[in-house]
């Protein structure tokens, strides 16, 4: 690195004939730049411009015109004032292998997001409930953008925000004191409850009392019932224990679980800075904000002075702002909640500074429709998520022992395959695009598939291990890279290249198909090296090493950038 700003700087400084510049100058302000489509260095020419009183552009343009490249520069061109140089593909190549053999696992990781901190919320089911596939989607999401910023070296802080409060869990209440002896709650608790609540509702439409008690109920939940806490507590109890083993299975960690219950006591302060700041107008009865002529007005308190699901989250960004002091706070959901997050979005300018106003971004995902019938919470044809992962976990053993019957650890291999092939084929598809699942497309070894994927991770190590080839103990430096000119090496080495500038586009968007897609790229570049250059039958001891050398290098590449999205290796497949 600084050997090649040294020469970067004097390349530059042999077109300048000007004592108040020295080398030494040009060099300190050598850049790598963010983006690598800008270069693989930069060189900001402003810095020049007092001492040669004309333009940054000038003066790029100048140097330009006039600059002798070295062998190892392949290019350089102007940009706003910049010198953006381009290395050489072989220089490329020696960099950027060295770079993945000596990080390992670090590789792909940076530091350009210390300090800063970020909160992602995701999940967030609503407790009392199966957990389903959109739920699923949710979680994969949000976990893969938890680990985009963190990789990056963000502060984040990762809220589930359950869906813990609300009038239904008066209901809830009612039906669970007339029902719960018909129901064991040590087994599926979810489905026990979510059907407790299908039948009390059903009979509070026949009978306009229950709706009393459950109103009631809820009253009394909200001024701190004992009794009543609870029993919401064992349903909140009951459900986070189930959602766990998702969580678990899908490597997941909350840092908190303050749901909307949590802000229970923290909504006054809301309505009075709101009513103190005079935007709260009543609008039949009710209390609301108004956000601008293209959005209906954010209803914070209803007719009968209840708050509502936007008054909790309001209460949150409140919170969130003092207790995180969060430069964003990303929350994921489906689409259906754009307005909802446009509103309180909105609203938050009355509560919060400017800089965490600015900072609310709603990251919205499609819906997800079965290819057999479409998938819905309400109708009884529910999904279960726990059926969905045995399922994929099952036919990815019968896919494995139909290959090889004798295959040890098989419970664990068709598990991180099972499993891995969910998380990707949520993953690799845009977030705002629907997905139609199709179990059986999502678990082929073939095409863009988490297996895929995987497979091509099995087939580098036991390329490796057929080679003998172990990085512990291969002298890095001693390795001749300069070997790996043949087209489809280089096009490899570049794709692998590209794995930290890809962790910075798919966070900036927002997008964790971004790295999913380029996963796919680099299998699909070492599929084209591994059929036109032979690694293990080469007589040249020196070749094979390097050609090694860069399978380890893909292995690296593809193992770090799946732990971001949430899957595991296997060893074997
Ligand atoms: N519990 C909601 C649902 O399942 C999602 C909550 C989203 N987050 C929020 N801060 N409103 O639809």
């Amino acid at each position: 690195m600084e050997e090649i700003k040294q020469i970067i700087a004097t390349c530059i400084y042999d077109t300048l004939d000007n004592e108040n510049i020295t080398l030494e100058d040009i060099k300190l302000k050598i850049e790598v730049p963010k983006d690598k489509q800008n270069g693989d260095f930069a060189y900001p020419c402003f810095n020049l411009a007092k001492s040669l009183r004309k333009s940054p552009v000038n003066i790029a343009e100048d140097i330009k015109s006039k600059i002798k490249l070295d062998d190892k520069i392949e290019k350089v061109e102007v940009v706003n004032g910049f010198l953006n140089f381009y290395l050489n593909d072989l220089d490329v190549v020696n960099k950027v292998l060295k770079e993945i053999l000596n990080k390992k696992e670090e590789y792909g990781k940076t530091d350009i997001g210390k300090g800063i901190n970020i909160i992602v919320e995701y999940s967030s089911p609503n407790i009392a409930k199966p957990f389903h596939l959109g739920h699923f989607r949710n979680t994969v999401l949000g976990k893969a953008l938890y680990d985009l910023y963190k990789v990056q070296g963000y502060n984040v802080t990762s809220i589930n925000h359950l869906g813990d409060w609300g009038r239904q869990f008066g209901l809830l209440i009612e039906g669970y004191k007339r029902f719960k002896d018909e129901y064991d709650m040590n087994d599926n608790a979810l489905k026990a409850l979510s059907d407790i609540y299908t039948r009390i509702n059903k009979l509070s439409k026949e009978d306009d009392s229950i709706m009393d008690i459950a109103r009631d109920n809820f009253k009394k939940l909200e001024q701190g019932d004992k009794q009543l806490l609870e029993l919401w507590q064992s349903f909140r109890d009951l459900s986070l224990k189930e959602y766990d083993r998702i969580y678990k299975i899908l490597g997941c960690n909350f840092d908190s679980y303050n749901g909307e219950a949590f802000y229970n006591d923290k909504m006054q302060e809301v309505i009075d800075i709101l009513d103190k700041k005079g935007v709260l107008k009543d609008s039949q009865g009710a209390k609301v904000v108004e956000v601008g002529n293209n959005m209906p007005p954010c209803i914070v308190l209803k007719s009968n002075g209840s708050t509502i699901y936007a008054t909790r989250d309001l209460a949150a960004i409140l919170y969130r702002a003092r207790t995180y002091d969060f430069t964003k706070c990303i929350y994921v959901t489906a689409t259906e909640q754009i307005l909802h997050f446009k509103q309180i979005f909105e609203v938050a300018k009355y509560l919060v500074d400017e800089k965490y106003q600015k900072g609310l971004v709603h990251v919205a995902y499609g819906m997800i429709r079965l290819k057999t019938g479409k998938m819905s919470t309400r109708d009884g044809n529910v999904i279960y998520i726990n059926d969905l992962i045995n399922d994929a976990i099952k036919k990815s053993k019968d896919i494995m022992l139909n290959k090889n019957q004798n295959i040890e650890n098989i419970d664990l291999l068709s598990k991180q395959i099972g499993i891995g092939a969910l998380v990707f084929n949520y993953l690799k598809s845009g977030k705002n695009k629907d997905i139609i699942f199709d179990l059986d497309e999502t678990l082929r070894f073939d095409g863009e598939t988490g297996p895929y994927i995987q497979y091509t991770y099995v087939r580098a190590k036991s390329l490796l291990e057929r080679a003998k080839f172990n990085i512990e103990d291969v002298k890095i430096d001693r390795l001749n890279l300069d070997l790996l000119t043949q087209a489809q090496e280089v096009q490899l080495i570049k794709e692998l290249e590209k794995l930290t500038s890809i962790i910075k586009k798919a966070s900036d968007e927002y997008e964790p198909s971004i790295l999913a897609r380029y996963l796919i790229d680099v299998a699909t570049s070492f599929s084209k090296f591994y059929n036109e250059c032979s690694v293990i039958n080469v007589e040249d001891d020196e070749l094979k090493d390097a050609r090694c050398a860069l399978v380890y290098a893909t292995s690296v590449v593809i193992k770090n950038g799946l732990k971001i999205l949430g899957i595991d290796c296997p060893d074997k497949m």
